[in-house]
């Protein structure tokens, strides 16, 4: 009995000591909870002041450089909601919104901080995906990149086809494309960016379709792009891809400034938009570019454009290539550059966004049949290869030998040249360089009186031989072909495996297919209308 009520007491202890240390461990929480969200309030103001600190910069006088500072500061506030759901981010929508004015919040299937209130607070629906802006004049190449996706190289990515209303992609295309490669989304930037700002067309599509697609993880592709692998899983091994979220790919080495009037602005431009931006150039540009080194005019190939946007500040970069392909800011951009193409990785340059590149420039595919012709019409196919450079991962200009002259029929590539990494070529100049020192070290310091020979090179010329030594030569695509397929070093040409030959031969089966379909099917479907 006693026993029974000094039991009953010290349960009634232990309980209510139960009650006490519950109740002591919600003040305590409630208490921690509501400090962080004061803290995190009063970090947000701080950081929307200094978003309003820059002034936004008038669009007609292009100021990429102040654009990128305020791009930088919207980017930590965009990461800073993110990671502090319990904000309300109408503020910071707001505040993307006065420098944007094209970007409708409301409108967009994907924005990183727009948490969902019924799962987990930080619940992100991420998804890697496929977008692809296709009009009217592209849809075989369309129906032939979704189809041999999933067909021949079994990619089970998700697709989306961005495109401008109807007069851009007709609903008849639209249905040809639906009956020949089934799951494919459509998504009419038309509803979702307001053409009276955007005025988009072309090119100006491209970073737009990255912003409206769905997909967390975005890979925008060309419609005449070509894989020869399932993408998903290849991408994450290019060094650097998953560390910044980005991928990119290299244009062509080319020295070939004549075919670009302005290329020679290019690098003091970017320069004194850094400068304005003020940042001084990435470890990037300073280590790994061909580009900003000088040896080569051109840098990025935006036929597939790797971006994460579930990462805020990377989001705010893709807003940020959006407004550069905007009417009063393309007229120079596009004046400067060709099209879009630059776009991507400058936007993370100039807001100092770290960025991933391809560890080559491009390489070439050829057929053995014209490597032999040497020089009378020489294909000469732009390709990207795998992270392990063991062979072509993508190229564009779709499955014909040369889609210039589709008459000349689809491809038979036997061969290709992939050039050296720019760490190597680089390593290279420096060896170069050091060693010329050496021996004007050793020759008694008087080296401008040992050797003033008019052929002389200047040290730029002289490694200048050296890059071209070890990249591609594109010389002769640039001025027509007239150079044939000669390279600087022919032993860098090698056969392509049997293996990636059949995948090509498939990949040709199955554009045959899709030839007859779409000149039966939508041909006549046009004439109906
Ligand atoms: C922007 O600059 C252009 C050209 O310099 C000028 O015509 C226009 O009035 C400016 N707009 C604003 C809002 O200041
Ligand atoms: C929010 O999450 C729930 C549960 O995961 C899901 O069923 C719902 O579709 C989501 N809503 C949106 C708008 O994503
Ligand atoms: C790149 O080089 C410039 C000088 O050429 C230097 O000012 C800058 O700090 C370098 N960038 C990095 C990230 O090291
Ligand atoms: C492709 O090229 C190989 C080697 O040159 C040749 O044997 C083959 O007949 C070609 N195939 C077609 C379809 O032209
Ligand atoms: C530079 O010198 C080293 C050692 O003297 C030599 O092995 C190398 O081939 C030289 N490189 C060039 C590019 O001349």
């Amino acid at each position: 009995m006693l026993l029974n009520v000094k039991t009953t007491i010290g349960k009634s202890i232990l309980f209510v000591f139960g009650i006490v240390c519950i109740l002591q461990f919600f003040i305590v929480f409630y208490r921690d909870t509501t400090i962080e969200e004061q803290e995190s309030v009063q970090t947000a103001a701080l950081l929307h002041e200094s978003v309003d600190a820059y002034s936004s910069p008038n669009d007609s006088e292009h100021p990429f450089g102040l654009k990128g500072r305020k791009v930088a500061a919207l980017a930590d506030l965009a990461q800073h909601y993110s990671d502090n759901p319990s904000l309300s981010y109408s503020k910071l929508n707001d505040a993307i919104n006065r420098e944007f004015p094209w970007w409708d919040s409301e409108r967009l299937s994907y924005i990183p901080w727009r948490t969902n209130a019924t799962a987990w607070p930080k619940h992100r629906p991420e998804t890697t995906g496929i977008v692809i802006c296709a009009g009217d004049s592209m849809v075989f190449e369309a129906a032939h990149l979704i189809s041999s996706l999933r067909n021949v190289i079994k990619s089970k990515l998700p697709i989306e086809i961005a495109y401008g209303g109807d007069e851009d992609l007709s609903p008849a295309s639209r249905a040809f494309l639906t009956r020949t490669v089934s799951t494919v989304g459509f998504v009419d930037l038309n509803q979702i960016f307001d053409n009276n700002l955007v005025y988009f067309r072309g090119w100006s599509m491209k970073p737009l379709a990255i912003l409206a697609s769905r997909f967390s993880r975005t890979i925008l592709v060309d419609a005449d792009a070509v894989f020869y692998s399932a993408p998903e899983k290849i991408f994450d091994s290019y060094p650097g891809h998953r560390e910044t979220g980005t991928l990119f790919f290299h244009d062509r080495y080319t020295d070939f400034r004549a075919w670009a009037p302005r290329a020679n602005e290019r690098r003091p431009w970017i320069g004194a938009e850094l400068a304005t931006a003020q940042r001084p150039p990435s470890g990037y540009l300073n280590t790994t570019s061909l580009f900003w080194s000088d040896y080569t005019v051109e840098e990025q190939d935006s036929a597939v454009v790797v971006i994460d946007k579930a990462r805020p500040k990377l989001y705010l970069a893709a807003l940020f290539a959006a407004w550069m392909n905007t009417p009063q800011v393309r007229d120079w951009t596009y004046e400067l550059f060709y099209g879009d193409k630059e776009s991507y990785w400058l936007a993370c340059e100039l807001s100092g966004m770290p960025y991933t590149f391809e560890p080559w420039y491009a390489a070439i595919m050829a057929e053995q049949d014209y490597l032999l012709l040497g020089g009378k019409m020489c294909t000469r196919h732009m390709t990207h290869a795998k992270p392990d450079g063991s062979e072509p991962l993508w190229s564009n200009r779709a499955i014909f030998k040369d889609k210039i002259y589709p008459d000349t029929g689809f491809a038979n590539w036997t061969h290709w040249y992939l050039g050296a990494r720019i760490d190597e070529t680089l390593a290279a100049i420096t060896m170069k360089t050091e060693n010329a020192s050496d021996t004007t070290d050793q020759a008694s310091g008087s080296p401008s009186n040992a050797h003033t020979d008019a052929n002389e090179l200047s040290p730029h010329e002289e490694t200048r031989r050296i890059v071209s030594s070890m990249q591609p030569n594109w010389d002769g695509w640039s001025t027509g072909g007239k150079d044939g397929c000669a390279q600087y070093d022919e032993r860098r040409w090698s056969a392509l495996s049997p293996r990636f030959r059949r995948t090509v031969e498939a990949l040709v089966a199955e554009a045959e297919i899709l030839n007859i379909r779409h000149a039966t099917e939508l041909g006549s479907a046009e004439e109906e209308t």
